[in-house]
């Protein structure tokens, strides 16, 4: 590592005296090898892909953790057969499977840890890490709780470690585009922006069937702090699975619906155009339900789109269904227009550029070069924002060794991870109130701090509160 873990603790604890380090992270000073080990838990479909791309980075994969047997064994194949295929890479036959993460987190050899559990596991297993001396990079949305992400952005600063939130939209040009051409001025003053996907999470409803589970699957563990449901092979699906598993994403239990799974990456945009990661919204508008929206028992009879969260400086982030765009600014003076791979620039009357498939004539490249060309100029370019190199995963990698924060770091996926629950909150609550983003609590005679927790508390103690000590 450019900076030893052994020069960083050293400086950690002199910087920070009487800082008090957890006494696994003192045997990681004894560390001999600079290249360090990391550790895989939940390994679904959005693992695979992020295991796909560490065992390209300057990481052994040592371990690899999931209560579905079936998945794990898959894993720890997979990385035996790169480092067999990329003997530069690392050695065959040292990873080991887990089913019991925390058999994981008591390693001591392990540095670095990817969580891509679903999301109601993400902060348990996250503070579990940064307590043992681990750096983590998270999937996002960051916590399933607004009090869990603040436990997170607590706990990355109490362990002095590195986070990286998995809202990977931030390492893309088209984004950071975006957001510079917003934060230097070149659509005037910001007065509105829009965020688009789709609607909140639903009530939990088990199956009507008792649906048989095949061995090989911890399904207890699955459900950790939430109720232990019925078993359904939608929400838990066996073997390796090729698709997202939608169910649990939407389920009240252990998701926040399209807010948290597309919204951490919309309105992580937008938080970062509006230059508001330190920050947040001061006010939650309700949406008002239709006739459809209330007679529709299986989504809740919850409005699906149309929340509206306001900011100090009086701009207006609204809610709005599934579009080209994810994240479209207005501003006085024209529009910029963003999606994955889609970028729009309107300036005046004039359209300086445009890029949504590729039948379109062009290419992404030539839409943010020629808007770049014509906005961001030397003199004009004043604010720079965090640029990656080598993509997300890289980006935590070269952190965690250079001991910088990385570029969405606990602070910017905690917060963003807030808007999330806001607005699904209010769906869920049919509710608007009044929002302290100093506190990261309701403005006083608003909300009900119920709200800012799980409802019905954890099951067998996998609460953050519980790590506190
Ligand atoms: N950054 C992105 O663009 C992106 C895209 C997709 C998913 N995600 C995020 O990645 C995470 C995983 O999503 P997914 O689609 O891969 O879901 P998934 O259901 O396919 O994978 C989750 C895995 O976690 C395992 N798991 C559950 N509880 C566990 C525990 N206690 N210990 C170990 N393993 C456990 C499950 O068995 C499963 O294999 C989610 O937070 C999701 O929001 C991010």
């Amino acid at each position: 590592m450019t900076t030893s873990r052994r020069n960083f603790l050293k400086g950690a604890s002199l910087a920070s005296a009487p800082f008090i380090l957890p006494s696994s992270l003192w045997a990681q000073a004894t560390m001999s090898n600079d290249k360090p080990s990391m550790a895989f838990i939940g390994l679904g479909i959005q693992a695979r892909g992020l295991l796909g791309n560490f065992l390209h980075q300057d990481v052994n994969v040592v371990a690899i953790c999931d209560v579905d047997r079936t998945r794990r064994e898959d894993g720890v194949k997979r990385v035996d057969e790169f480092y067999k295929g990329n003997p530069d890479k690392g050695t065959p036959g040292n990873c080991k499977a887990y089913s019991d993460f925390r058999e994981v987190i008591a390693r001591k050899d392990i540095d670095l840890v990817c969580v891509a559990t679903p999301d109601h596991w993400h902060a348990y297993i996250t503070i579990a890490a940064l307590r043992s001396g681990k750096d983590v990079y998270c999937e996002k949305p960051l916590t399933y709780t607004i009090h869990e992400a603040v436990a997170v952005m607590e706990a990355t600063k109490k362990y002095n470690r590195i986070l990286q939130t998995g809202a990977m939209q931030r390492s893309s040009f088209e984004f950071l585009t975006a957001a510079e051409l917003v934060r230097n001025g070149c659509i005037g003053k910001v007065t509105r922006v829009d965020c688009n996907f789709g609607g909140p999470s639903r009530p939990h409803a088990d199956p009507k069937e008792e649906i048989p589970m095949e061995p090989g699957l911890d399904f207890d563990m699955w459900c950790g702090g939430a109720p232990l449901v019925k078993y359904n092979d939608k929400l838990a699906p066996r073997g390796v699975h090729t698709f997202f598993p939608m169910v649990w994403r939407m389920d009240d239990l252990f998701g926040s619906g399209y807010c948290g799974d597309w919204g951490a990456h919309h309105l992580d945009i937008a938080q970062w155009g509006l230059d508001m990661d330190n920050s947040g919204p001061v006010k939650v508008i309700k949406a008002e339900r239709t006739d459809k929206d209330k007679a529709n028992a299986e989504l809740g009879g919850r409005a699906q789109s149309g929340v509206v969260l306001e900011f100090a400086n009086g701009v207006q982030l609204k809610h709005n269904p599934f579009s080209t765009f994810g994240t479209v600014f207005y501003g006085t003076e024209g529009t910029v227009s963003v999606n994955r791979g889609k970028f729009e620039m309107q300036h005046g009357k004039e359209l300086i550029c445009s890029y949504v498939k590729k039948e379109d004539s062009g290419s992404l490249e030539g839409a943010l070069a020629k808007a770049r060309k014509a906005f961001l100029t030397d003199s004009a370019y004043k604010t720079k924002l965090y640029k990656t190199k080598g993509g997300h995963p890289a980006d935590f990698v070269a952190c965690a060794k250079s001991r910088q924060r990385a570029c969405s770091n606990e602070d910017i996926g905690g917060r963003s991870a807030v808007l999330c629950h806001l607005c699904n909150m209010s769906y869920v609550r049919d509710a608007g109130f009044g929002w302290d983003p100093v506190k990261n609590t309701f403005a006083a005679g608003t909300g009900n701090p119920g709200w800012l927790v799980r409802e019905g508390g954890y099951r067998n103690k996998w609460d953050v509160d519980a790590l506190k000590s």
